[in-house]
Order: C-alpha cells, then sequence, then structure tokens
C-alpha cells in the first residue's frame, strides 16, 4: 500500500503522508517508502527541485513513530528502525532538493524530528510541536537531541526535551523552530519561489549553511569558497549574467 500521496506540480512535488487514522504515525513501511521517494528526488535526474511534506488530514502532521507497530518489536528491531530512520533523515539533509515541512496538524516525537531534518517549516496556525519522549521513557532518537539545539539553541532545546511539552505555533515561531505560521499555500508559495532560482546555486546554498554551521570561523568560510567555486563553471551563472544584462527573467537549466 502506498503510504504517501504525491501530487506533482512542475518542480514542486507534495507528498502527505497517508495514515490519518493513525495520525501518520511512522511505521516502518512508511519510512521504507519516504526513503524511496527522498533518493528518486534527490538522484542525478533533477526533475524535482522541492518538496512539501503534511500529514494527511487537519489533525497531525505526524504522531511519531508507530507506537503501535513498536509494541510488537524487539529491541533489536527497534534499533534496526531507527537506524533507518536517522539514515533517511539524513537523506533529506543531504538531499541537493529542498524539503518545506508543512506541519498542518500536530507533530510529536519523531513528526518534530521529521520536520527538523527539513530546511523549513511552516506550521499551521493550531498545530502543535514537540520532542514528547521523555515521557514514554525514551529520549529522541531521530536526531532530535542534535538538530534542536543546532536549530534553536541549548537552553531553549533543553526546555522543550526534557520537559517532553508541546508547543503551539506562536511559541514555535518565536522560538525559531518554524520560519512561518501560515497555510499550504504559503508552504508552496515557498517552494515555488525557492525552485525559480537556479538549483544548483540552492543546493550549494543549502550544503554551504549547514555543512559550516558547526566549523570554525575561517574553516565554514573556506567552504563557501570551495562552494562558490562549483558555481563559477555553471551555464546557469552565465544566463544569469546574460538576463540582468537583457532585462529579462533568467530562464535555469541546472547545468
Ligand atoms: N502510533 C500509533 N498510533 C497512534 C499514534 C502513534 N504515535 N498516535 C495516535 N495513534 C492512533 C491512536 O491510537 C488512535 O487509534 P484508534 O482509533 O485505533 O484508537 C488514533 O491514532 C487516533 O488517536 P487519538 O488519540 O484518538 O486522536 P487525537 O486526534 O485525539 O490525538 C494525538 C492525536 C497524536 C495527540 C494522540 O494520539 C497522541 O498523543 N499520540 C501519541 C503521540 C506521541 O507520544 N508520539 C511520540 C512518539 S515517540
Amino acid at each position: 500500500m502506498a503510504e504517501f500521496l504525491i501530487d506533482a506540480q512542475g518542480l514542486v512535488e507534495r507528498w502527505t503522508i497517508d495514515g490519518e487514522a493513525r495520525r501518520n504515525a511512522l511505521s516502518k513501511a512508511m519510512v521504507a517508502e519516504l526513503a524511496h521517494h527522498v533518493a528518486r528526488v534527490s538522484g542525478r535526474e533533477r526533475s524535482v527541485r522541492a518538496v512539501v511534506l503534511t500529514g494527511a488530514g487537519t489533525k497531525a502532521f505526524c504522531a511519531g513513530a508507530d507506537l503501535k507497530e513498536r509494541a510488537s518489536m524487539s529491541e533489536g528491531e527497534v534499533k534496526i528502525f531507527l537506524d533507518s530512520l536517522r539514515a533517511t533523515f539524513r537523506a533529506i539533509e543531504q538531499s541537493d532538493c529542498v524539503f518545506i515541512a508543512f506541519v498542518n496538524g500536530v507533530a510529536f516525537g519523531g513528526g518534530t524530528e521529521l520536520a527538523l531534518s527539513c530546511d523549513l517549516r511552516v506550521i499551521d496556525e493550531a498545530a502543535e510541536m514537540g520532542l514528547t519522549e521523555v515521557r514514554l521513557g525514551i529520549i529522541p532518537g531521530g536526531g532530535g537531541t542534535q538538530r534542536l539545539p543546532r536549530l534553536i539553541g541549548k537552553g531553549a532545546a533543553k526546555d522543550l526535551i526534557l520537559t517532553g511539552r508541546r508547543v503551539a505555533a506562536e511559541e514555535a515561531l518565536s522560538l525559531g523552530l518554524v520560519n512561518r505560521v501560515g497555510d499550504l499555500e504559503d508552504a508552496m508559495h515557498l517552494a515555488k519561489m525557492i525552485v525559480e532560482n537556479a538549483p544548483i546555486a540552492v543546493g550549494l546554498a543549502k550544503h554551504a549553511i549547514d555543512d559550516g554551521a558547526h566549523l570554525d570561523l575561517d574553516s565554514a568560510l573556506a567552504l563557501e569558497q570551495r562552494y562558490y567555486q562549483k558555481t563559477l563553471g555553471t551555464e546557469d551563472r552565465l544566463e544569469g549574467l546574460k538576463a540582468f544584462a537583457e532585462k529579462r527573467q533568467p530562464v535555469f537549466k541546472g547545468s
């Protein structure tokens, strides 16, 4: 059974987690299918340049790990599941494609971790997020203890993770946990603005920010220089200059 509904709109795809009855909780099958789609849009054929990821229905973006499936898993199976979850979230970050989470309803545990692995987050005004794992006797296992402090700082991350509390949209915005409070249209609009830009440049800019964030400044600036260098030989750079001179919109080909 397909776990995601895929809706292609030009260079943007909308992926909807199709598990409304269990609040889009992440099962083994769902993570495997997510990994497949991430690999598909990250391959050499770059016909998809941005993905808006959301959940079916209005109640949940993703209620985290599928706790019913988890209850029947051995410790070894849980470890294998978490390895695949971590690898899939990492593949989202390492992709040249830009991922935008539209948090349309609650996002708890792995649901918030999935949103954290995306490049940008838009949250519905009625939605809530939280890394609630300590309430279940575990800790975030899909990168939450590492990605959250990198995004919002150690103090705020400890406030959320150690209490396991849920934050509403406005607090998520004020903490920097999300980029915008808005609706699906806002998330799609962001995606469409991004795919109008030169795709090689967008991918390199994403990786420059991610890869440089935890280097010392000199190393980070050297990394930026290396990534900048990669844009110099592209046809898109020349097209950008030509379009500017001709006072028209550039037509980027991703080469
Ligand atoms: N795994 C598996 N099933 C889940 C689930 C999860 N993480 N979260 C919700 N469901 C299921 C419920 O068991 C219920 O199934 P049922 O109809 O067979 O009883 C169904 O989804 C609807 O859940 P319900 O609680 O009735 O819906 P709600 O809209 O009132 O509340 C949540 C939704 C997400 C707030 C609530 O279900 C919840 O807190 N879930 C646990 C979230 C969590 O702790 N995640 C962290 C995991 S590390």
